[in-house]
């Protein structure tokens, strides 16, 4: 396959190219490099450096790579700086994706795989939760993918846009290689804080709550090896391209990890105390996700090879002490 991936550069981004190229595809990178990092594409990508949201340097760049189809992971996704600045989500997001998708509708275009969360459905009652699960995100991040995977919808209806949404729940864990790994900057998330307290670079996680209602008070993730979440953009691609309907696949393990059960976990892995302290609850934190992947499974023939925390972490970990 040819694969135009946007936000190539960035956490998520950068894992697929690497799996797209060891598997023999051909990739073109396009990334602003706000969020992403230059050295974290492969060097057999063809890189396009720019912004999603200009119209003519998309639509040149789409006609002069000419893909089969678009993987788009270019946005932003931080939850609690979408509750503090929702202009900028409402921006970058949905706007820059509305551009996006015209320069991808006029350049002939028609295939794209699109990185959604669970934050699209906030606090679901039901678990695990299904695709089927009400929408009602309780962040302006998960809002702002919520309306990028309407406006897809709207397309297909319009223009005949295929579409694959992959709502993931929560990401972590590094490429093998140890090559590329998670960077943000500033870290925000929990596993990656997690061990930079263990490798000593931080004193103590603060836990974000603990009168959540959960049995321990703290709120529940499925977490998920973003290698394993790199194979399924590929397998939902493969699916565009044998000419199946767009549809939305959730992405987890199927199972709930406190914010307490993970830390304890990573103390396991890492031999290291790893001291917290209790904080008050993150604006926009829904208490419990956890993903039933069944669809991914069955329409794509998904199957995480590293579905264990402790193997998450340990791929975390090793990163960590590079
Ligand atoms: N948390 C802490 N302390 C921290 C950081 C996080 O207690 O220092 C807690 C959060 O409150 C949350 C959990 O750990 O309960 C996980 O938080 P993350 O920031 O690691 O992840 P989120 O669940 O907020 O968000 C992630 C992605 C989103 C995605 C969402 C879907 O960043 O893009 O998962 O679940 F939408």
């Amino acid at each position: 396959m040819k694969i135009l991936v946007t936000g190539g550069a960035g956490y998520i981004g950068s894992h697929a190219v690497y799996a797209l190229i060891e598997q023999g595809h051909e990739v073109a990178v396009v990334d602003n490099l706000v969020t992403g990092h230059r050295q974290d594409v492969h060097p057999k990508a063809k890189f396009f450096h720019g912004d999603i949201g200009n119209y003519r340097f998309m639509r040149d760049v789409l006609t002069t790579v000419l893909p089969d189809g678009v993987i788009h992971f270019a946005a932003y996704s931080l939850v609690g700086e979408s509750m503090a600045n929702p202009f900028k989500y409402y921006e970058n997001n949905v706007g820059a994706t509305n551009s996006m998708l015209k320069a991808m509708s006029d350049a002939g275009i028609s295939n794209i795989v699109f990185s959604s969360t669970a934050a699209t459905y906030g606090d679901v009652l039901e678990m695990p939760i299904t695709e089927a699960a009400p929408t009602n995100p309780t962040n302006a991040y998960g809002e702002t993918k919520l309306a990028m995977e309407r406006m897809m919808d709207w397309n297909r209806v319009a223009h005949g846009l295929n579409y694959v949404s992959l709502r993931y729940f929560n990401v972590a864990g590094a490429h093998p290689s140890g090559a590329i790994g998670e960077k943000h900057d500033p870290e925000t998330h929990l596993i990656p804080l997690i061990l930079e307290v263990a490798a000593g670079k931080r004193e103590y996680i603060s836990v974000f709550g603990d009168d959540y209602p959960t049995p321990d008070g703290t709120c529940i993730r499925d977490y998920i090896h973003v290698m394993d979440l790199a194979e399924a953009h590929i397998l939902a691609m493969k699916y565009l391209l044998d000419g199946n309907p767009s549809t939305t696949c959730n992405l987890g393990n199927g199972e709930g990890f406190s914010v307490l059960e993970a830390i304890e976990a990573a103390r396991l892995v890492t031999g290291k105390p790893i001291p917290i302290k209790i904080s008050p609850r993150r604006a926009g934190d829904p208490a419990r996700l956890i993903a039933s992947s069944e669809r991914a499974q069955s329409l794509l023939g998904w199957i995480p090879k590293q579905p264990q925390i402790n193997d998450i972490l340990k791929s975390a970990w090793k990163i960590q002490k590079f």
